[in-house]
């Protein structure tokens, strides 16, 4: 998991470019908070807006104001599939541990989506429902 984390991280950098820098400059203290919303009964609809949190208690005291990225996943057949060009949010503090986002109105609807946070690495929320209104 690690690897692969750490891969679309790399992806990440090139696609988002400006957003994903700050990301990487930092130490080596490497944490990823824990999702604590969306949980596995949570479902969503398309154009629908949620505020993402998560566990800032682990977070370094420096890396407090450090920018933090949320994508959105599936577990597909071959991979996850991390919708890098879209980042629900990006760029917002992770000592906030929370940050609104909006579902994309053309979204498929899945029971299987899931975001991911990352710091310095990422985290995976738990399993949840994208489903029509
Ligand atoms: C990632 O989240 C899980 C729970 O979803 C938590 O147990 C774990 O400690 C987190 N990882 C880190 C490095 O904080
Ligand atoms: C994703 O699905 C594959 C099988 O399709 C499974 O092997 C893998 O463990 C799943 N990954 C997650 C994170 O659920
Ligand atoms: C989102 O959650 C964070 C952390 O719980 C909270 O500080 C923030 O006020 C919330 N934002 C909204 C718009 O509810």
């Amino acid at each position: 998991m690690f690897k692969f984390f750490s891969t679309v991280l790399f992806v990440s950098f090139m696609a988002v470019g400006s957003v994903a820098t700050p990301i990487a400059a930092q130490s080596q203290i490497v944490f990823s908070p824990e999702i604590t919303y969306p949980k596995a009964n949570t479902i969503w609809t398309p154009g629908s807006r949620h505020n993402v949190t998560w566990d800032t208690s682990k977070i370094p005291y420096e890396k407090q104001g450090a920018n933090g990225l949320v994508l959105l996943g599936y577990n597909g057949t071959e991979s996850e599939n991390l919708d890098i060009r879209h980042p629900l949010a990006a760029a917002f503090p992770l000592g906030d541990g929370g940050v609104t986002v909006v579902v994309p109105r053309n979204i498929k609807p899945r029971d299987d989506y899931f975001v991911v946070l990352f710091g310095d690495s990422g985290n995976m929320s738990a399993k949840f429902k994208i489903r029509k209104l």
